[in-house]
């Protein structure tokens, strides 16, 4: 059958159920091994890989997103696998991780924590882009092992520290960066279904007004860096005005907006 007509007719599907046609052609080149941008070249797709396409653009039409179908996203140009345990990584985190390769060049850092670092992804960039040591740490097992999957499948040599916050944490760093879990527990009920019923509440939930974790961040910081140490914060929506009065005894030094020009990433020294 031919290419054209498979992807016009699963996009229309797309679109009668509000859900982005851009899928349709990740998951036909998924089947097909290759990037959606090489679709172009493809005539025909076999009854077979057909059967496959439309196995997974069904279960996409339930609503389940693509990443958490096929197991791996894309982020900062890396593969990274996951699963039930691990929060997708988001694109605009991907700002973060540009913020950081720009501190750690300015200020030779040599050392960087990655605290709540689920799939691993800010520790994985950061390491492939440097020669800083990072460590890397979760509460959460399960998403260590992905983590530790992540690390190991994009050469990235890092040492992973399964720690309650700083509770396992021995040592300064230079740097350290995290994007803990920062929605208000009240408004978990009003959060897309795609994220609400497939990212693990344990990376979403950051307790009353979505501050618990940075509270963790802001008591425990100074103490595990050094003098001209750096704290990167991910922030939700509406916190940036809470957070820089929680670190009123930090020095901010950036924040940088995300792609919709919402204040998303927080840089203090202390
Ligand atoms: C928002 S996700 C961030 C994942 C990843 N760093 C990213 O940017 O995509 C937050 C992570 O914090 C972890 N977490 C939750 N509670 C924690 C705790 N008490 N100590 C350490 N990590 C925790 C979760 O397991 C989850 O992996």
């Amino acid at each position: 059958m031919k290419t054209i007509e498979i992807r016009k007719n699963l996009k229309e599907k797309f679109r009668q159920q509000n859900i982005d046609e851009v899928d349709v052609d990740f998951i036909i080149a998924s089947v097909l091994n290759i990037s959606h941008t090489e679709l172009n070249l493809v005539d025909e797709i076999s009854a077979e890989q057909i059967e496959k396409i439309n196995e997974i653009a069904s279960i996409r039409l339930t609503g389940k997103p693509l990443d958490k179908i096929l197991g791996y996203k894309y982020f900062y140009g890396l593969k990274f696998e996951v699963n039930e345990y691990v929060l997708s990584p988001r694109q605009e985190t991907e700002i973060l991780v540009e913020t950081a390769l720009k501190y750690i060049k300015q200020e030779n850092y040599k050392s960087v924590l990655d605290l709540c670092t689920g799939s691993g992804c800010l520790a994985v960039c950061i390491k492939r882009k440097t020669d800083a040591e990072v460590t890397a740490t979760d509460v959460s097992l399960k998403a260590l092992n992905v983590a530790k999957t992540n690390a190991y499948k994009n050469n990235a040599n890092i040492k992973f520290v399964r720690s309650n916050m700083f509770e396992k944490i021995e040592g300064k760093f230079d740097l350290i960066v995290s994007n803990p879990p920062y929605i208000a527990s009240d408004e978990l009920k009003d959060l897309d279904d795609e994220v609400r019923l497939f990212d693990p509440l344990l990376a979403l939930d950051g307790g009353e007004l979505g501050l618990k974790f940075y509270n963790i961040i802001h008591d425990n910081a100074k103490k595990h860096l050094n003098d001209n140490g750096m704290l990167i914060m991910e922030i939700g929506d509406e916190q940036f005005d809470l957070i820089n009065n929680l670190f009123n005894d930090f020095r901010l030094i950036e924040t940088v907006k995300d792609y919709q020009g919402i204040n998303r990433f927080v840089v203090f020294k202390k």
